[in-house]
C-alpha cells in the first residue's frame, strides 16, 4: 500500500460534497424561514375570528347567559345564534334558523375542545374553550341538518350531537313575533 491514498481526484469529491453540503443547508434555511414566517404571520393574522372569552363565567354573565341562547332575529335582519357546547350536549340542543336570511353563529365551550359541523354544509370548526367561534353562513332551503360534536371530548362524546332546523322565512317571522328568543320548543 501506498503511504497516502490521497490523489487530485479526491479534491474533486471533497469539492462536490461541499458544494452539496452548502445546498442542503441552504434547504433547510429556507424551510426554517418558511416555518418562522407562517408562524408569524398565522399569529398575527389569524384566518379567522380570534376573540377571547372567560370560559369560567359563561353562565354567570355575558353574551352566553342561558336566556341569551338560541336564535334572535337582529334589526339589520341578521339571525344570531348562540349556543354553548359542553360535555356532552350542545345548549340549546335544537336550533331553528330563517331561510334566505344571513345567519351568525357565535358559539363556545366552557369546559374542553369540542368540534362543531352542521352536515350537508361546509361550517366546520373547533370550539375551543376560551375563544368564541364566529360563523357565517346562509340557508336556501328548509329542511333539518344534524349538529354532531366532532372533537373528542371525552366518554360521552358519541352522544354529543344537535339539530338544525332550517325553516321558510315568512314562518319564522310568525314564530319570532314579540319573542326575543326563537328555539325548536316554540
Ligand atoms: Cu364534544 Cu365530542
Amino acid at each position: 500500500m501506498a503511504e497516502s491514498t490521497y490523489s487530485a481526484s479526491d479534491d474533486v469529491v471533497d469539492h462536490f460534497e461541499r458544494r452539496w453540503a452548502f445546498v442542503v443547508a441552504g434547504i433547510v434555511a429556507i424551510v426554517f424561514a418558511v416555518i418562522v414566517f407562517t408562524g408569524l404571520h398565522w399569529a398575527t393574522q389569524p384566518p379567522s375570528n380570534v376573540e377571547t372569552i372567560d370560559a369560567s363565567r359563561l353562565h354567570l354573565s355575558g353574551e352566553f347567559v342561558e336566556s341569551n341562547l338560541g336564535t334572535a332575529l337582529q334589526a339589520d335582519g341578521v339571525a344570531t345564534v348562540r349556543v354553548i357546547a359542553q360535555q356532552y350536549s350542545f345548549v340549546p340542543s335544537c336550533i331553528v334558523v330563517p331561510t334566505d336570511t344571513p345567519i351568525v353563529i357565535r358559539i363556545t365551550s366552557p369546559d374542553v375542545i369540542h368540534g362543531f359541523l352542521i352536515v350537508g354544509t361546509n361550517i366546520n370548526t373547533m370550539l375551543v374553550p376560551g375563544y368564541v367561534a364566529n360563523v357565517r353562513t346562509r340557508f336556501s332551503t328548509p329542511g333539518e341538518h344534524l349538529m354532531p360534536c366532532h372533537e373528542f371530548c371525552g366518554v360521552g362524546h358519541e352522544g354529543m350531537w344537535a339539530r338544525v332546523k332550517v325553516i321558510d322565512k315568512a314562518e319564522f317571522t310568525k314564530l319570532s313575533a314579540g319573542k326575543r328568543r326563537v328555539s325548536c320548543a316554540d
